[in-house]
């Protein structure tokens, strides 16, 4: 009986764990880090990011940027809070899923989004 009861304790723990969520390690967590989705999607002027800028993207650039941005959401920055990056991040992952779904004037909305100096001046080291 009294082993009975300490299982049940082990259990009850267990659940407890499992509903208290985004404390735990059950929140989502980025498999990119914020340099190699610079690297990937940012830097230099023939970025995905330069080309879809430019009009140059197909579907299957603003695709892979929908993915980076979701992963740059998911990252905390080393610099500035969480909720300025939080806002900053979302609204260029929103951004890259309405040039995912052809929405009209999505173009300018990423354009503004991915606004390299606005960013990196709040959330970037040196
Ligand atoms: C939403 C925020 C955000 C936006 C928008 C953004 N960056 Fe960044 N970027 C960062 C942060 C944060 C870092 C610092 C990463 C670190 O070192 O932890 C960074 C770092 C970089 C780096 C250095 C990466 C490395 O190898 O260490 C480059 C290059 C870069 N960004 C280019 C750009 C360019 C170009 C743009 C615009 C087209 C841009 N970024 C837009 C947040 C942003």
């Amino acid at each position: 009986m009294k082993s009975l009861t300490s299982s049940h304790v082990a259990l009850a723990a267990a659940l407890i764990a499992a509903v208290s969520g985004c404390t735990s390690t059950s929140h989502p967590k980025a498999s990119l880090s914020i340099e190699q989705i610079m690297e990937d999607g940012f830097k230099g002027k023939e970025s995905l990011s330069a080309r879809i800028s430019k009009g140059q993207g197909n579907e299957a650039d603003f695709k892979k940027m929908a993915m980076l941005t979701k992963e740059l959401a998911l990252n905390k920055p080393g610099k500035g809070d969480l909720a300025s990056w939080t806002e900053k991040t979302r609204a260029l992952q929103a951004a890259a899923e309405s040039l995912v779904a052809g929405t009209p004037g999505a173009l300018d909305g990423f354009k503004s989004a991915a606004n390299c100096k606005a960013c990196h001046s709040v959330h970037k080291g040196d």
